[in-house]
């Protein structure tokens, strides 16, 4: 497994001598190839601590964390190159503004993978590259980051890390404050990255649709505690998910109101609105 938890929680300092529990023994494996992840749960349950854990951003409390061979523990170890780590497993974080620090779009960009020795014509060449897969034009380059738009910073730190290509990618909430075409435009290219290439990738994310259309495997957070790891097929099956906070996806609503309404024979579990028309007009025999 290329990412171990085992029994790991992590406490905030919060004032003298308070500490706030974020997450709480979570064991998890995480392979490096084959998976799209999703990590849900309300806001405050740990979701982002978690990710953090998985390239040692934050050293557990107690526990450890298996990075690609290296054990992370609580206190930092000499032998271990962090800054190797992070080409292994790349985050976006959840707040843009975190991640830009440079003066261009380009420097930005150009940081990570010169960070691991790539000489600067070629980061210049793979800045290009990514900016172009984030569905920015080659002149954002040029622009300083701090003065995007909020979509647009969360596309260049996404680009950030694309041209560094690790072998995992963690993307905390990577489609929050952009339009539905932009949703939908970053969602296939993650998924073509994953057709390509069979990296696992990581996002932590609020929205169901988005995981029953997309992702293979759903852990469920909820208070600090994983409390569900199954595929979202299992998952929008449960009759209980308000017990675990969350939603079900449009689709399943939607169809599940009909049936309800009308008294038609349909199969609910739909993941996309193609598919649910399609099953709404063989119900009806048209
Ligand atoms: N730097 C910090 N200091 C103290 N407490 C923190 C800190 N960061 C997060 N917390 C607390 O830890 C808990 C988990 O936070 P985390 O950011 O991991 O939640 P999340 O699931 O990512 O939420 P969201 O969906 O809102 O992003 C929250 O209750 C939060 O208030
Ligand atoms: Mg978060």
């Amino acid at each position: 497994m290329a990412i171990h938890f085992q029994h790991v929680s992590y406490q905030y300092p919060s004032g003298s001598y308070q500490f706030y529990q974020a997450i709480n023994d979570i064991s998890l494996s995480i392979p490096s190839q084959g998976e799209m992840i999703a990590i849900v749960g309300q806001t405050g349950s740990g979701k982002s601590t978690l990710a953090q854990h998985m390239n040692a951003l934050l050293f557990p409390s107690s526990g450890s964390v298996d990075i690609f061979g290296s054990t992370i523990r609580q206190k930092r170890d000499k032998k271990i190159s962090y800054n190797h780590l992070r080409k292994h497993v790349g985050l976006v974080f959840q707040f843009p503004e975190y991640q830009l620090f440079e003066e261009t779009v380009q420097k930005d960009i150009m940081f990570g993978p010169m960070n691991f020795k790539i000489s600067a014509a070629d980061a210049a060449e793979l800045a290009q590259k990514a900016i172009v897969q984030v569905g920015l034009d080659e002149t954002y380059l040029k622009r300083n980051p701090f003065n995007l738009s909020g979509g647009e910073k969360k596309r260049v730190s996404i680009a950030g890390i694309l041209a560094l290509d690790p072998d995992i990618l963690v993307l905390d909430e990577p489609t929050s404050g952009l339009d539905p075409k932009g949703k939908s435009q970053m969602m296939e290219l993650f998924t073509a990255i994953q057709k390509q290439t069979d990296k696992t990738i990581i996002i932590i994310t609020h929205d169901m649709d988005l995981v029953y259309r997309y992702m293979d495997r759903v852990i469920v957070m909820h208070e600090g505690r994983l409390i569900r790891d199954e595929s979202p097929d299992r998952l929008f099956h449960r009759k209980n998910l308000a017990e675990l906070h969350l939603d079900y996806p449009e689709t399943i609503s939607v169809l599940a109101a009909i049936k309800a309404q009308f008294s038609l024979d349909i199969d609910i579990y739909q993941k996309d609105m193609d598919a649910a028309l399609v099953e709404l007009r063989r119900a009806v025999g048209k």
